[in-house]
């Protein structure tokens, strides 16, 4: 069975990860601002985390934040749970980005943070951002912050710009489905040395260092996570998560549908054994990237175009975090290229105004966010150009 995605673990991340590894958090900061243009890069246990410690470093709270209606749900979990009100604007049907023509109209007097994110690698348009944002502070006499999240877009970049570059923050997570992994992990970073001082100093005021325990519960993880994706066994991961719970019992604590909660290790700070492990992943980014846009170019050109499916843009500066096609029915097609042999993602699967914890009585106000959580379908992209192909052949 071809893995939906497999993260991209060889012998360097294994001799990191038992190797004695002290001062690698600062370590992994530096050279992950350096290698996306930041003056500076704090580290988080993860995404979520980052994004809810910079609303409460920045003293934000009862405040209106707006964010794409159709990502990642942890998004407006940590808006939430900072104290704060998410407040959704729906996507483009194209790239799956917030629509910036509807962001215009929902900025009012009460936003006080923009979360935009570079969903599955495609960047926003960051002039037109800034643009927004200045034109918004200047209207209502106040700060508005711009919150780039480049989970799913590690260096993209738009007209020769990295997305990270824009806005006030950048966000970015490690866990194994990303880009680059360190087991799991998030981390800021900053075009402005004192913002970022700001944070470190909120950050080491309020986490606090995980115990040895955990260190070993990650390296366990990480031990599974090479297991779970080696080529053999992964026909029978396939089969815990499509036929039993087990493996949802294990993730439980990371992720829980229908309810607003982040795991009880948020408050940690990031290990060394991830920030080595990330460090060892930062040397094999352009490769890992190279290949995501050759096996996304390799798809465009090559996968059978059926009736109804919908091909996502191929873009310059685009870091593909997912290969999205929009299909009529999806079941029916997961199922038929299971029984060929190859996992189909089927992400993201709701918009998060329909999903309980967030129920709006306007449930048809995101229309093109309902509709993408209903009808994409995503492609391997980690995989050598050999198994793609062989994924065109069969398709
Ligand atoms: C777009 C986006 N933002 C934020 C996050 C949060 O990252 P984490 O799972 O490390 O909290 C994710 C996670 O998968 C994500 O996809």
């Amino acid at each position: 069975m071809v893995p939906r995605f497999k993260p991209s673990l060889g012998w360097s991340e294994f001799y990191a990860m038992l190797k004695s590894n002290t001062g690698k958090v600062e370590e992994f900061e530096q050279a992950f601002a350096k290698k996306f243009r930041a003056v500076d890069a704090v580290s988080f246990p993860y995404g979520r985390s980052a994004q809810w410690a910079f609303l409460k470093a920045i003293g934000l709270e009862d405040e209106e934040i707006i964010l794409p209606a159709y990502t990642c749900s942890v998004v407006a979990h940590a808006v939430t749970l900072s104290g704060n009100r998410p407040q959704f604007v729906d996507i483009l049907p194209d790239n799956f980005n917030m629509n910036l023509d509807d962001l215009e109209l929902a900025i009012s007097k009460k936003t006080r943070a923009i979360i935009a994110t570079h969903t599955f690698g495609y960047p926003q348009d960051l002039e037109r951002l800034e643009k927004i944002v200045r034109f918004a502070e200047e209207k209502y006499g106040h700060k508005v912050w711009l919150i780039q999240d480049c989970c799913h877009a590690f260096g993209a970049e738009e007209n020769g710009r990295m997305v990270g570059t824009a806005g006030d923050v950048a966000v970015y997570a490690f866990n194994i489905s990303k880009m680059i992994t360190s087991i799991f992990g998030g981390m800021l970073t900053f075009q402005d040395q004192a913002l970022a001082n700001k944070v470190r100093a909120w950050r080491d005021a309020n986490f606090r260092k995980a115990g040895w325990m955990k260190g070993i519960q990650r390296r366990i993880y990480m031990i599974a996570v090479y297991v779970a994706f080696n080529k053999i066994a992964y026909g029978l991961t396939w089969w815990l998560q499509e036929k039993t719970s087990l493996l949802n019992r294990f993730t439980k604590s990371y992720h829980l549908d229908g309810k607003i909660h982040f795991p009880p290790d948020f408050l940690d700070q990031m290990l060394e054994v991830e920030a080595a492990v990330g460090l060892a992943q930062l040397d094999k980014y352009d490769n890992i990237i190279a290949r995501r846009r050759a096996n996304s170019v390799w798809y465009d050109q090559h996968l059978k175009r059926k009736a109804g499916w919908v091909f996502p843009p191929i873009i310059e500066g685009a870091t593909y975090s997912h290969y999205v096609v929009r299909v009529p029915e999806r079941k029916p097609v997961v199922t038929e290229w299971a029984a060929k042999g190859t996992h189909l993602g089927e992400l993201i699967q709701y918009s998060i105004p329909l999903t309980p914890e967030y129920l709006m009585e306007e449930n048809d106000a995101f229309p093109y966010s309902a509709e993408a959580s209903l009808c994409t379908i995503n492609f391997p992209l980690t995989e050598t150009p050999k198994t793609v192909k062989k994924i065109c052949r069969g398709s």
